[in-house]
């Protein structure tokens, strides 16, 4: 696992788009795993800058989306403040900016049929698996310690399915997005869709997990260094037998004992030592 922590957001956007976009050129048609929340925002304008600026070309590129609210979708009909949807999100942080095709882009189904969601939860595995699995899965992590919508207490191996969201982080993207939007509390989407965290451990060729801002500190420390559980599902990135890049900023490194350790190790492999 490579712990690359940088001083501001900024650069640790830099380097997360520089990731990723050594991918998409060393494989034109890879398979990109991505999430929402305000963590990845500059990470996706890096990318559409290279995009913009450098040609960085995204169009045999295919998509995967973590997760997605349930009982909502990307309305053409309504604004992008209106609709709340990760599809939109998406849609307005990245996709609109780059050139990659709207057939290759999956985000799970807000508006599926709770009736029909095993099914469908199946199906999107089975695409992930057509292609290969994803070779770079953008990771973020949510306060109370998950990953995508795997809340405290969801297996290690749970798979793609609908799953409750707690107060934690209810509260935390009320206050990030709904709030803004004007939209009531008890009227935000309490069920997402949800990549596992079995699934993301099976498909995922290099983990790509990035957090910013002190008030991650705690919980990042938790899932680096503590024990591997799940009450915080991030810890699951201990058990990955792939590529492992963690990248934070200052704020979000701070309470990392290993934090020497990790700066030497990065040093070292700069001057080509290891
Ligand atoms: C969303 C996702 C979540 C977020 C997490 C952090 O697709 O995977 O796990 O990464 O909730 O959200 P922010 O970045 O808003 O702090």
């Amino acid at each position: 696992m490579d712990v690359l922590i940088r001083a501001t957001y900024k650069e640790m956007s830099k380097v997360a788009a520089q990731i990723i976009a050594e991918h998409v050129r060393a494989r034109p048609d890879s398979v990109l795993g991505l999430a929402t929340g305000s963590t990845p925002v500059g990470t996706y304008q890096e990318l559409a800058r290279m995009h913009r600026e450098e040609g960085l070309d995204f169009s045999k590129v295919t998509t995967f989306n973590l997760d997605e609210y349930l009982g909502i979708g990307m309305d053409l009909t309504l604004s992008a403040d209106e609709d709340q949807s990760y599809r939109r999100f998406m849609h307005e942080q990245l996709f609109k900016h780059i050139n990659v095709p709207e057939s290759r882009i999956h985000v799970p189904d807000g508006l599926v049929d709770p009736a029909m969601a095993d099914e469908y939860c199946e199906w999107y595995e089975e695409k992930i698996a057509e292609v290969g699995g994803i070779d770079v899965q953008v990771l973020g992590i949510g306060g109370d310690g998950h990953w995508a919508f795997n809340e405290p207490g969801s297996s290690l191996e749970s798979r793609t399915r609908i799953e409750p969201l707690t107060k934690d982080t209810i509260d935390d993207n009320y206050r990030a997005f709904y709030k803004n939007a004007g939209v009531k509390k008890s009227e935000m989407p309490h069920f997402a869709v949800t990549m596992g965290i079995g699934t993301i451990l099976e498909f995922t060729h290099h983990a790509l997990f990035i957090a910013n801002g002190a008030g991650k500190a705690g919980v990042v420390a938790k899932a680096l260094e503590g024990p591997v559980t799940s009450q915080v599902t991030a810890s699951a990135i201990q058990l990955f037998d792939g590529t492992v890049t963690v990248v934070l900023d200052k704020g979000a490194a701070s309470k990392l004992k290993n934090r020497a350790h990790y700066e030497h190790v990065e040093r070292l492999k700069r001057e080509g030592a290891c």
